[in-house]
């Protein structure tokens, strides 16, 4: 049997379709673009069409496709050392994690390394749990964690619902969602201020039963939901009175996304476990990390650790997130992303004030939600929640419209997540912009 050489478009098309399953999707449905290259914001296909990535993906390739210091780290590394196992100690494994211990806020010390962010919040989930000796975890319902037992289980998204029952013990509490309001926003509200409403959860579900909070700390896929100021200080001494540890899901908005360094550097919050992907080296080689405090770090220390991965600090993925990491700090690109936030900012308002179809533009650095109504008053949504099919055309239409025009847009539901790599420029976001607004014509 020989390997197919030289495959043209069509041939790889064909061979996806016979061969690959794809992520959440209805196979019969899809016609996957066929990509062959890309270079800082922009990826091409096999037509010699080029796009620019205004959603990084899956809000992942932060630092931009190709960047030369995390190719050159990466074949530096293969060169010498392209694997070793969990139990060795290596110079990359060390030196990310002392790095990590470097950029993270507070005393987040130690890290163990996973593939993703799945496994990240698996294993922050499974250490508050051992550590209080409590078993429920509470989650939110604009949420997602991943895809795994565990993770989809805390998800809040519908994406839970196949996986159902899930794993016992996650309860759920309402988000500050404070353009939908499940409480009617009164002042001051007890979803959108935190405590009031996780002190009633608590109540019914017993505190001494809660072994922790988990959130991402500002919502990501869900509709880029940032939480008002004091929402997540308040988060934190709820936890703290009643022994409950605070998991921070930063894998999405950690890294930069933000404009920050990690999304809770927004509101000098520390947490007990960060979880973090995505951003730590932009997807070049797979990696997540669970990152604990010196409190649990010092716990730890004499137990018997059940955790474990065999590509746990896999030494290309470190590599590569020492150089990207590297990168972020000579380059400034978490300033980039600050700076170029408020142009994307100032913009999405700018297309707010022309078009009635956007009810309300959210986000910090560069991430940022568009959500977009039926009538501005009623702020019905465009779309109804998990639109698919037949229901999601209105916004399907207007995400190829723009692919189209060379801009690729990641839309959920109603919402557009304008989530560039964070070194675009200000040329580029005003390409982005743009075609943005050609295309939010269709729905308006
Ligand atoms: C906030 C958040 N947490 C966790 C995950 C899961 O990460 P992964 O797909 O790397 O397992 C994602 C993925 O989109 C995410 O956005």
């Amino acid at each position: 049997m020989a390997v197919e050489a030289g495959l043209d478009a069509k041939r790889i098309a064909e061979l996806d379709k016979q061969h690959v399953l794809h992520s959440w999707s209805v196979q019969n449905q899809l016609q996957p673009l066929v990509v062959t290259g890309g270079d800082g914001r922009y990826f091409w296909d096999a037509g010699g069409n080029r796009y620019l990535d205004f959603a990084s993906q899956l809000v992942n390739v932060s630092i931009g496709y190709q960047h030369p210091k995390v190719v050159a780290a990466i074949r530096e590394q293969a060169d010498k050392l392209t694997t070793i196992g969990p139990p060795m100690a290596h110079e990359t494994r060390s030196e990310l994690a002392r790095l990590l211990a470097e950029v993270t806020p507070g005393d987040l010390t130690m890290s163990f390394f996973t593939n993703g962010g799945a496994e990240a919040n698996e294993n922050a989930i499974k250490l508050a749990r051992w550590y209080t000796g409590r078993h429920k975890i509470v989650a939110r319902y604009r949420s997602y964690h991943g895809a795994t037992g565990g993770a989809i289980t805390l998800t809040g998204d519908p994406r839970r619902w196949a996986a159902e029952p899930g794993i016992p013990g996650v309860v759920r509490m309402l988000d500050p969602y404070t353009y939908r309001c499940p409480a009617g926003h009164p002042d001051p509200c007890p979803v959108c201020s935190g405590a009031p409403h996780l002190e009633e959860i608590l109540q019914y579900e017993g505190p001494q039963t809660v072994a922790a909070v988990i959130l991402e700390t500002i919502v990501g896929t869900n509709g880029i939901i940032v939480p008002p100021d004091g929402y997540l200080q308040s988060i934190r001494e709820v936890c703290d009175r009643h022994g409950i540890l605070l998991i921070c899901d930063e894998v999405m908005a950690g890294f930069g996304r933000t404009g920050k360094w990690f999304g809770v550097d927004n509101w000098d919050v520390v947490p007990d476990i960060m979880t973090v992907a995505k951003g730590i080296n932009s997807g070049y080689v797979p990696l997540g990390a669970m990152i604990i405090n010196r409190k649990l770090a010092d716990w730890v220390q004499d137990k018997y650790f059940a955790g474990g991965l065999t590509y746990s600090g896999h030494v290309l993925a470190c590599a590569s997130a020492i150089a990207s990491i590297e990168a972020f700090q000579e380059e400034g690109i978490v300033e980039n992303s600050a700076a170029m936030g408020e142009v994307l900012g100032e913009g999405l308002r700018g297309l707010m004030e022309k078009h009635p179809s956007i009810g309300e533009v959210r986000g910090k650095g560069l991430f940022w939600g568009v959500e977009l109504v039926k009538d501005r008053e009623t702020r019905e949504p465009l779309v109804p929640f998990n639109a698919a099919g037949e229901a999601f055309a209105p916004v399907a239409k207007l995400a190829k419209a723009a692919m189209e025009r060379g801009v690729y847009l990641m839309t959920h539901w109603n919402v557009i997540i304008c989530a560039p790599p964070l070194t675009i420029t200000r040329e580029e976001l005003d390409e982005g912009l743009g075609v943005l607004d050609e295309v939010l014509s269709l729905v308006d």
